[in-house]
């Protein structure tokens, strides 16, 4: 990879940062056999074909081909270049980069990384004032009348915007930042006049990090009435509403550990929670869930909590967004609160410990708080309305996936409308078979063996190939199995990429290197090929080879590239033959392609 960096250095962060744990803090990975397993964050999958090997120190996935080791994987999902990658996990490990003499180069663009400075100084500033000084007094006092204490505040950043024309605007002046920049950002407006003052004035600020901790946005509420209630930062490349959930980065660990994540609708909820003991919280900003943001959930927890306004929008967001994540593959519970309360109102009501008990802990499977929802729509003691009710009530559970949860919810059905249970089957069996819902595997299967590490390809080459692909394998866990290839083989693979691959890999131990994938693919600069090496990297494979094997793949590589040398010959030999005007010759060469051409069927 080209970099001005030392080979030790980059050496040094990359053992310091263990893929396992770097992988995940993106990805929820179980552990099957001697890999992990999780969803991979790079296509869209309901089952885990992403793997990571602690021992190899790489990753892999089975289904969209996306490999390589710990750097490459922050370049990937962070759009990090490999400089920002380094750093990047150099902070995280405590590691020291030397200064490097060039100028790194930066992923973003120079207005963004200004921006995000900016927003830096101001998460600072506001906070700053909030806490300690008299301007910021009044946000203070609001945030201690809505039972906020100092941790809480501080863990938040949260601010005061004080309520006056030109106080941001001058601090960001001298600071050198650009007012254009900060007018698109929505953090000055301009006026009428063509003059340029504060936007955010007299509210509190709640800063909107990204999962990196970065401050990106603000939402501003007003704090003595003024419109709209909340003010947020304007849409831009860095603060994009739908892809974003607040709190994500200090929640992370927390849903992680749980496997479970609880969702809100506004800043205060997770606040309020958070401070409560609920610190797996996260909210949307003002608008409903995004399918990036459900399926971003999925891949770090198996199970969403809604924890929405008890009235009745919220009541209706809950329903749009448990579709969504059930869509995506997530669990979803709904906790439900009394008609005009949000989670702030109960907690300050009730207390951080009812608020556990009897709201987050008692949150009902989604289906089951459906089922009553649904209730209200229908008048049924009319015959038709009760039927209409139990079709719609019969689409949802055809969704579960979990035939004993099912039975359980029809068996309800069927007593509660005296319908039988063979008719409630059937109902729900047809359902399903429109839907194609037959063909997925239940949760239970989710990390079963049969998928684990199976690349579904192999079998559909010819077997030279994967004599290739299998003698690679086997070279890039042992050095010895190398040189032997190297001796017999040298560079007579088929494929190009093998061969480019093989060279790379005689030249890598020549250098005294051990049999380390994970350095071996740092040092390959083409993607594509790193990709190939991790995939053949984690291709399961028996213990202890035996020369006899080794032999046969070598032999078949062999026989592969001498017959189609042969054939190549042979065309040649045809085409002259053509040339000559000689049709008999030119025929009799064509049958000996033609057998040979057979022979190598037979071979592969
Ligand atoms: P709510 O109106 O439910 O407010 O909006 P809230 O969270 O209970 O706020 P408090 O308790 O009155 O302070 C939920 C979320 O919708 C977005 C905000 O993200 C808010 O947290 N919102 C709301 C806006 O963006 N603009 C608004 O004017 C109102
Ligand atoms: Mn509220």
């Amino acid at each position: 990879m080209a970099n001005q960096l030392p080979e030790e250095v980059i050496e040094e962060v990359r053992k310091a940062n263990d893929i396992v744990d770097v992988i995940g803090e993106y990805v929820q990975l179980k552990k099957q056999g001697r890999n992990f397993f999780g969803l991979c964050p790079f296509h869209g999958e309901n089952t885990p074909s992403f793997s990571v090997t602690q021992e190899k120190q790489i990753f892999h996935c089975f289904g969209c081909q996306k490999g390589g080791n710990v750097i490459t994987f922050m370049m990937e999902i962070e759009g990090f270049s490999f400089y920002e990658a380094l750093k990047f996990l150099a902070d995280k490990s405590g590691t020291d980069l030397p200064e490097s003499a060039s100028s790194p180069q930066n992923s973003l663009t120079q207005e963004n990384q200004r921006l995000l400075s900016a927003y830096e100084w101001l998460t600072k500033f506001y906070h700053h004032l909030l806490r300690h000084t008299k301007d910021g007094k009044e946000g203070y006092q609001y945030f201690r009348d809505r039972g906020l204490d100092e941790e809480t505040i501080e863990a938040f950043q949260l601010g005061f915007a004080p309520n006056a024309k030109d106080f941001t605007k001058e601090f960001l002046d001298k600071k050198g930042f650009h007012q254009q920049l900060l007018i698109k950002a929505g953090l000055l407006s301009l006026q009428d006049d063509n003059s340029v003052s504060d936007r955010f004035r007299g509210r509190v600020i709640f800063p909107i990090r990204n999962h990196l901790g970065k401050t990106i946005g603000f939402g501003g509420r007003a704090i003595a009435g003024q419109e709209p209630k909340y003010l947020n930062s304007s849409e831009s490349e860095l603060f994009q509403k739908g892809k974003l959930l607040y709190n994500f980065d200090l929640a992370k660990k927390h849903i992680r550990k749980r496997s479970e994540v609880v969702l809100f609708e506004g800043y205060m909820d997770v606040i309020a929670s958070y401070q409560a003991g609920v610190k797996n919280g996260v909210a949307t900003m003002g608008t409903a869930l995004t399918e990036m943001q459900a399926k971003l959930l999925r891949r770090y927890a198996d199970r969403v909590i809604i924890c929405y306004d008890g009235d009745s929008a919220g009541t209706e967001a809950t329903v749009k967004a448990a579709e969504l994540l059930r869509r995506t593959g997530s669990e979803v519970r709904v906790a439900v609160l009394e008609d005009d309360m949000d989670p702030d109102n109960f907690i300050q009501a009730y207390g951080a410990e009812a608020f556990q008990t009897q709201v987050i802990q008692a949150s009902d499977a989604f289906i089951g708080f459906y089922i009553r929802h649904l209730k209200k729509d229908y008048n049924l003691s009319l015959e038709g309305e009760r039927i209409k009710y139990i079709e719609a009530v019969l689409d949802q559970l055809a969704m579960i996936e979990s035939p004993v949860e099912r039975e359980y919810y029809l068996k309800e059905l069927s007593n509660q409308y005296n319908i039988t249970m063979e008719t409630l089957t059937e109902e729900i069996s047809s359902r399903r078979r429109k839907s194609g819902f037959h063909q997925h595997k239940s949760d239970r299967n989710r990390y079963t063996r049969e998928y684990a590490g199976k690349p579904k390809t192999n079998k559909l080459l010819p077997a030279f190939q994967n004599a290739e692909k299998k003698l690679i394998s086997y070279m890039l866990q042992d050095p010895y199995i190398s040189d032997k290839v190297r001796e017999e083989l040298g560079a007579g693979f088929n494929m190009d990429e093998h061969q480019i691959i093989a060279t790379r890999l005689y030249a890598h131990y020549e250098e005294g290197n051990s049999a380390d994938v994970s350095l071996f693919i740092e040092n390959l600069s083409d993607p594509h090929l790193r990709e190939l090496v991790a995939e053949m990297a984690m291709t399961p494979l028996f213990e202890g080879i035996s020369d006899k094997e080794v032999n046969d793949y070598i032999r078949i590589i062999r026989t592969q590239a001498s017959a189609s040398g042969s054939v190549r010959e042979l065309k040649e030999q045809q085409r002259l033959a053509e040339q000559q005007q000689d049709p008999v010759k030119a025929a009799q060469i064509a049958m000996q392609i033609i057998e040979l051409q057979k022979q190598l069927k037979n071979i592969n």
